[in-house]
């Protein structure tokens, strides 16, 4: 098709020259025969005069004798040559008085004497054409008579034809061999400039063989203004999107089935969304505390699909169909829950090792240091490719579209992308990218690198974190980057590079079923067996050591330092629940937070009332909203935090437009979350003060600040989160089918 879209348009050119030549042709052929002709008559003329030189001194000897026979036998002997056909002598009376036998009976004197005066003589006979010359013999300065020469010019004729095919041939040749250079630079300007549009459509610059940019291409300016324009047509598109889709699991749902031609979704991730676990005897469900799994839940049951993760639970494959596979929620049966086993020593290797004594450590700056083990490493390559073979036994097409979660699987999009490379991978990480120099000290940096390159999209919460991971590309990898549209380059794979800020479900499912606010505060109160005007804050967090649950417990104690009225009047419940405990760091760190607690409730705690109190279990999602609604503070004071989603969750659970956020400016949600009492959870005196600040902060005034942040919340949700990402997965499709069907029709 490329070919036949190539000789198409340079037979525009050939056929033209090719008429051209044909022209150039019909004129120049009897331009060379009147040349060819022209040197032969000249020829001849020189010919007639050497031999009528030559014939003059036997002629003058022998004519005064009038010996016939002689001068006839002397003509005879000169027509020997073999163009000269005959000769004759006339006299002065302009009579033929001697010739060779084979004179022309149709040539006279008179008419050789008067064509002599002509430079060129040639007249056809019926034996042929002939070149006829008289010459005068003279005498002491007299003329006396005229030699008349007629040469055969039959062979001009044939040399004449011979000329002629020569020059027809070689117009052929010449046409053929400019035709093809035609076809041929054609196209290769053809394919140079589709490859350039090729490229340019898939985000690429116009790249050279050997993936040299070419700078002085003569297709920059063009590609230049199509990309620009393409550029333009997405931002609008994009901000229109922003501006009129209101996001809600319906949009979602439409955006799939009619942009994505209801593609099933693959999503994938190490934590599953339900866990089943033996509790005495029984099999129990159990919803973990994790940020990814309340984001992505309620994306999934949304657009349906199957959602791959490792089965963690004591009763996981006993809940599991053939194909260890269960429909989840339990009791609903929206998307499938495919789970993937692993032994202890590869969870230990893979999850607690290498992610999260690795990967964890390094891409938190929250002082605790990376660990990398070559042992961690196999295992966690090895346990990314068996989820890349899931994700291939789970699609249902050529090109799915997979959802890659967070830090576990940095492998996986580039192990998906060689089985199924036109599979549409959007990898979102979690976690905060540090910067180039930090990531460099990973022993694997390239391979981690390459493998998330494999994505089509890869996502992260901040702007911040996208302009890290680009440079840390650049510093350590051979690869192309476009700034502008934010994409990486690399052996032809491209990578959008994006911040889609995470968020969570609104609106929220429990939305119009709970107690009022007050009723829940007095239950909370009365089960904890506090006074009911006791003042509450809460704090809900995995117990790591990222999530500054230390920081809060000393701005706490501090805070009580300061304002002694609030002793006994205020306490702090802190969830915590149990995680990654296996790890000696979480263990030490959980030591730490308890010791802390204690010297704390040692020092402040007044009259049953104690000022912190650590609940370290998991509590279920709608426990922890209680809480939410309970307390009038929520401390969110984490080190590093790619977003935070507690700090959105309090925000959503107060439906009565009160209560007040403190919130780390090291966390992801700092950036929307305005209306927050930002704090350096580092500093001591600003936090407590932050949190005084929110116990005592007028009504209106919590109500005006709630009321902006749950409209951001509102506004920029978790389907709001899931859609812009699988737009912009729609926009790259189009892109990749556009260049697709230019590759088939050129
Ligand atoms: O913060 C990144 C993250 O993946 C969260 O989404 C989640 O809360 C947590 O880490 C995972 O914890 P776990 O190791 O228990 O799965």
């Amino acid at each position: 098709m490329r070919g036949f879209r190539s000789l198409k348009l340079s037979l525009r050119f050939v056929v033209p020259l090719v008429v051209a030549l044909g022209m150039l042709a019909m004129a120049i052929v009897p331009l060379v025969d009147r040349l060819t002709l022209r040197w032969s008559v000249r020829d001849m003329d020189i010919r007639s005069r050497l031999i009528t030189s030559t014939l003059q001194e036997p002629l003058l000897e022998l004519l005064p004798q009038e010996n016939r026979q002689k001068i006839n036998k002397l003509l005879l002997r000169a027509t020997q040559d073999e163009r000269l056909l005959a000769l004759g002598f006339c006299n002065q009376e302009q009579k033929l008085i001697y010739r060779s036998p084979s004179f022309p009976a149709d040539i006279s004197c008179r008419s050789a004497k008067d064509d002599s005066q002509k430079p060129l003589y040639l007249i056809s006979l019926p034996q042929g054409p002939v070149h006829l010359s008289a010459n005068a013999i003279e005498l002491n300065g007299t003329q006396i008579g005229t030699l008349v020469l007629v040469h055969d010019m039959s062979y001009m004729v044939r040399r004449s034809a011979d000329t002629r095919k020569y020059v027809i041939i070689l117009f052929i040749v010449l046409g053929v061999v400019v035709s093809l250079i035609t076809v041929f630079v054609a196209h290769l300007s053809w394919q140079g400039w589709m490859d350039g549009v090729r490229a340019m459509l898939r985000g690429e610059g116009i790249l050279k063989p050997f993936a040299q940019p070419v700078v002085e291409s003569e297709l920059q300016p063009l590609v230049g203004d199509l990309k620009a324009l393409l550029r333009s047509l997405d931002a609008e598109r994009r901000l229109a999107d922003d501006s009129t889709i209101t996001w809600s699991p319906d949009t979602l749902r439409k955006l799939l089935h009619k942009q994505l031609t209801g593609e099933k979704i693959i999503v994938v991730s190490n934590r599953e969304p339900y866990i089943h676990s033996k509790e005495d005897g029984e099999i129990k469900v159990h919803r973990p505390a994790s940020g990814l799994v309340t984001a992505v839940e309620p994306v999934m049951r949304a657009c349906s699909g199957t959602w791959i993760a490792h089965g963690s639970g004591s009763a996981d494959r006993e809940t599991v169909d053939a194909n260890d596979r269960v429909m989840v929620p339990p009791n609903k049966s929206e998307y499938n829950l495919r789970r993937i086993w692993m032994s202890e020593e590869e969870e230990k290797g893979y999850y607690y090792g290498f992610a999260n004594e690795g990967l964890w450590p390094l891409c938190h700056i929250a002082h605790v240091r990376p660990l990398f083990r070559t042992t961690d490493w196999e295992q966690y390559v090895k346990i990314n490719q068996r989820f890349a073979d899931a994700v291939v036994k789970e699609a249902d097409s050529y090109n799915p579209v997979v959802l890659v979660q967070d830090y576990h699987f940095a492998l996986l999009p580039g192990m998906i992308r060689k089985l199924l490379p036109k599979a549409t991978i959007i990898t979102f990480w979690h976690i905060p990218w540090p910067n180039p120099e930090s990531f460099g000290i990973c022993p694997w940096r390239e391979e981690l690198l390459k493998g998330m390159l494999g994505s089509t999209i890869l996502g992260f919460h901040t702007p911040y974190h996208c302009k890290n991971f680009l440079e840390t590309v650049d510093r350590y990898l051979e690869t192309r980057i476009e700034h502008e549209s934010s994409t990486i380059s690399r052996r032809g794979q491209l990578t959008m590079v994006e911040s889609y800020p995470i968020s969570i479900q609104w609106p929220p499912p429990w939305l119009g079923t709970l107690p009022p606010i007050e009723q829940t505060r007095n239950e909370i109160l009365s089960e904890l067996g506090l006074p009911a005007d006791q003042l509450l804050g809460i704090g809900v967090d995995r117990m790591d050591y990222t999530k500054g649950i230390l920081e809060r417990f000393n701005a706490v104690e501090r805070m009580l330092e300061l304002h002694p009225e609030l002793v006994g009047r205020f306490s702090f419940i802190q969830i915590a629940a149990p995680s990654r405990s296996a790890l000696e760091e979480y263990r030490a760190f959980e030591a730490r937070l308890h010791a802390l607690e204690k010297r704390i409730n040692e020092r402040f705690s007044r009259d049953g009332c104690k000022a912190i109190i650590l609940k370290a279990e998991h509590h279920e999602p709608d426990q922890v909203n209680r809480y939410y609604r309970a307390a009038q503070v929520c401390m969110v004071t984490s080190l590093h935090d790619g977003m935070n989603l507690v700090a959105k969750e309090y925000v959503a659970a107060r439906d009565d437009e009160r209560g007040v956020l403190v919130l780390s400016q090291f966390t992801g949600a700092a950036n929307e979350l305005y209306e927050a009492l930002i704090v350096n959870p580092y500093h001591v005196e600003q936090t407590s003060e932050a949190l005084y600040q929110g116990l005592t902060m007028p009504e209106y005034e919590q109500q005006e600040r709630m009321r902006s942040m749950r409209a951001q919340v509102r506004d920029f949700n978790v389907y709001r989160w899931a859609g812009r990402m699988l737009l912009d997965a729609v926009r790259v499709r189009q892109r990749e089918k556009l260049a697709t069907r230019i590759g088939r029709e050129s």
